[in-house]
């Protein structure tokens, strides 16, 4: 597994998402995952399967310390109050004493983000998350976020794949040292069908999907892929025995724009 270095973390490259993932699915899938190498979860408040991610983490007999989880705060609780109470509520649902790192899900322009940002870094103070870091934030949330958060931040969470270009929240990460961690990373499955990933797979015998999520890892951006299939599992981690050629990579990158977003639920910031 590689990582992905950021403000003082060590993000595994490979992370399981688990949005959609419920009941018993999501344990076996967690605890499945963590069996075959991954070290990495990524869970929300708002997927209610916090208690399923714990329920696999202590089923897979993988030491706590290995393994980074992450959760996310929902906007209705960013104020500094409900922010903290709903970081033990996670806490307790997934029976950890602290999360590796703690997301603001989505931006709330309805309550200050000093003020979010404030009771974020005071909940890391407490000891309930080792790293704090933001999801969904443009360019210009980012600056505006590092000005007033009193702790570094690690991440922007965003979506990010081959027909989404991203380069100038990628280049404001790395301006600030955060990494920039992409979710929906095989576009929300559509890559599975993409002949030209599934061409310069071929030189390597990997998949289309396995192209893709090393087109990510190259970039030193951090993936979450998910699937409800035991076998995909392997597959979507296989990919630290290839390299890609800078041609390959320039190639993928190309097929972004900025029109290649898939995820808009209606409350999403107005993205430069
Ligand atoms: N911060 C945010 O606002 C936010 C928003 C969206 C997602 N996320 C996080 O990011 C994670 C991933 O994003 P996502 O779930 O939207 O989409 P994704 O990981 O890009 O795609 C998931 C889809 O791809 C299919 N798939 C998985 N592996 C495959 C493979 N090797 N070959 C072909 N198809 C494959 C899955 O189907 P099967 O189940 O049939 O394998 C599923 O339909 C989420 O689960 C969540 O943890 C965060």
């Amino acid at each position: 597994m590689q990582f992905v270095e950021a403000n003082g973390a060590r993000i595994p490259a490979i992370g399981l998402g688990t949005w959609e993932l419920r009941g018993r699915t999501c344990a076996r899938l967690v605890e499945q995952a963590l069996r075959l190498g991954y070290r990495h979860v990524d869970t929300a408040q708002i997927y209610e399967n916090e208690s399923e991610v714990g329920e696999g983490l202590r089923a897979s007999g993988v030491d706590r310390d290995e393994v980074f989880v992450t959760t996310k705060v929902w906007t209705t609780h960013f104020a500094p109050n409900d922010l903290e109470r709903s970081t033990k509520e996670s806490l307790a649902k997934l029976r950890l004493a602290e999360v590796d790192l703690l997301l603001l899900h989505w931006p709330n322009p309805r309550i200050p983000l000093s003020e979010t940002l404030g009771a974020l870094a005071h909940v890391q103070r407490l000891g309930l998350a080792r790293h704090i870091g933001v999801s969904n934030f443009t360019v210009a949330l980012i600056e505006e976020a590092v000005v007033v958060c009193p702790a570094p931040m690690v991440c922007d969470q965003v979506e990010y794949h081959p027909y989404l270009d991203q380069a100038k929240v990628l280049d404001a990460c790395t301006r600030h040292g955060m990494a920039l961690v992409a979710y929906s990373p095989i576009a929300k499955g559509r890559i599975r069908n993409d002949k030209a990933l599934a061409g310069i797979g071929e030189k390597y015998r990997k998949t289309a999907a396995q192209v893709c999520l090393r087109w990510l890892v190259q970039q030193n951006v951090a993936a979450i892929p998910r699937t409800s299939k035991i076998e995909r599992l392997s597959e979507n981690i296989e990919l630290f025995d290839f390299e890609l050629s800078d041609h390959e990579m320039r190639q993928i990158s190309a097929f972004g724009s900025a029109k290649g977003r898939l995820t808009d639920f209606g409350f999403a910031p107005k993205w430069d």
